[in-house]
């Protein structure tokens, strides 16, 4: 009998790449993806900490997980990601003997190793190998690829650096070749990921660029659209904005963070910008890209963050009207430059009402801005079904759904939108 794994994933598009690659590896070992995570003999949590919630939620699964081990001893358990980080694996040891293995963000070989790895298999996007488990092949046709992996940035709020490790981009010819491999076996659009994904190549010193990696991706037969993401305001050039505009296939949707609308906040985050000269930046790429879609990351509640310094956010979400914000209140992570040099002063109720504040205007917002689409002809890539629906994508990221008879998974279609809502719109094949 073959034996099973799976997976639980938390947390952003990285750590799901990295659970993608990893299924690959375990698929290539001869293991077969569990219906289950209580069918599986082999469990892997793939693990979140950017805030307090998400290592919350991670520790409940390892809870989960001791149980389901103290059943059946032969179960084999691995965690990795953020939760394990670089220098922690000791300390995580101690406090959960029952975890077989540790590894953190990207890392495959302790697993493989523990496994009996003396033939080991190539990692997929290497050339060799497959960029998708076979299990997933034929119907997934979005995939995400890290181009840059960690960060040195070094924001004060952040726990990136400490757990992915400094800023590295991965070699253009290994990224191209698993974007290949993941078109052959039949992906359509690709988003490249990195925490400052503009900065790919700056650490080559041989004028290597995010606009000319975007344009060789999109150009590979079978690939239908590239996305990149996160963008941020120091490093998105004008050489990046003016690819975006003149090239079909890349998307005209900028996932780029403001954190805060207030300049002293931003200072004290770190960020290296101010508020204005976010400002024109939108201002700059909207008037470049008209029908371009701009979405932000925002923190309520930052250590020193009052009331009018509050409302400065409030402001600039209102006039920039942006096509998606995710709204979180601070979460002091441990090991932080925040956590170690400012108090975290705003009480927890305020920050809840500072983030339902935005939140009730970005829906507001949104239920505007998606009205005005509401009898307009959109390109979706249908990505597979939503209950009875079929969900596709504008090249916007706006969701549609549709109801239609065929089978519609990966392809290409023109709709038109019926009905909409600030999160989702409905429609009709043309
Ligand atoms: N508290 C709250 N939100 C945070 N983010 C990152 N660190 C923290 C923190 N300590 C948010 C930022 C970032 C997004 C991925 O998570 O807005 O852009």
């Amino acid at each position: 009998m073959k034996h099973t794994y799976y997976i639980w994933t938390i947390g952003c598009q990285m750590n799901h790449a990295d659970s993608r690659h990893l299924a690959a590896q375990m698929e290539e070992r001869g293991y077969q993806p569990a219906e289950a995570a209580h069918l599986a003999d082999l469990i892997i949590l793939n693990t979140c900490v950017i805030r307090q919630q998400a290592e919350d939620k991670a520790l409940d699964q390892l809870r989960q997980l001791k149980g389901l081990k103290r059943s059946r001893p032969d179960l084999v358990v691995a965690v990795m990601g953020c939760m394990v980080g670089k220098k922690l694996e000791a300390a995580l040891r101690e406090h959960y003997p029952f975890v077989d293995v540790f590894m953190g963000p990207s890392e495959t070989e302790p697993l493989m190793e523990f496994l009996g790895g003396s033939d080991l298999p190539d990692a997929p996007g290497s050339g060799c190998g497959r960029a998708l488990p076979p299990s997933a092949q034929g119907r997934t046709f979005t995939a995400f690829v890290p181009v840059v992996l960690g960060c040195s940035h070094a924001c004060t709020y952040c726990v990136i650096p400490s757990r992915r490790g400094g800023e590295r981009s991965r070699p253009k010819s290994d990224i191209l070749n698993e974007v290949r491999e993941l078109a052959r076996e039949g992906v359509k659009e690709i988003t490249l990921l990195g925490q400052i994904v503009d900065r790919y190549g700056t650490d080559f010193d041989d004028g290597t660029h995010l606009a000319h990696l975007l344009k060789e991706a999109a150009a590979i037969e079978g690939v239908a659209r590239v996305r990149f993401l996160t963008s941020h305001p120091n490093w998105f050039t004008d050489e990046l904005l003016e690819t975006v505009a003149t090239t079909d296939k890349i998307c005209p949707c900028i996932e780029i963070p403001v954190q805060a609308g207030n300049d002293e906040v931003l200072a004290r985050m770190r960020r290296g910008y101010t508020a204005e000269q976010y400002r024109r930046l939108v201002a700059k790429i909207r008037a470049r890209i008209p029908h371009v879609a701009i979405n932000t990351d925002i923190i309520v509640g930052f250590p020193g963050e009052t009331e009018a310094g509050f409302m400065d956010t409030y402001r600039l979400m209102e006039e920039l009207q942006f096509d998606m914000a995710h709204i979180a209140r601070y979460s002091v992570r441990p090991g932080t430059p925040a956590a170690r040099n400012l108090e975290d002063d705003v009480p927890e109720e305020e920050k809840e009402r500072r983030r339902v504040a935005l939140e009730a205007l970005l829906n507001e917002s949104l239920e505007k801005k998606h009205a005005a689409l509401a009898g307009t002809t959109v390109e979706l890539l249908v990505e597979g079904k939503s209950g009875r629906r079929w969900l596709g994508r504008t090249p916007q990221n706006k969701v549609v759904l549709i109801e239609d008879a065929q089978d519609l998974g990966g392809r290409i279609v023109q709709a038109t939108i019926t009905r909409t809502g600030a999160f989702s719109q409905y429609g009709e094949i043309k």
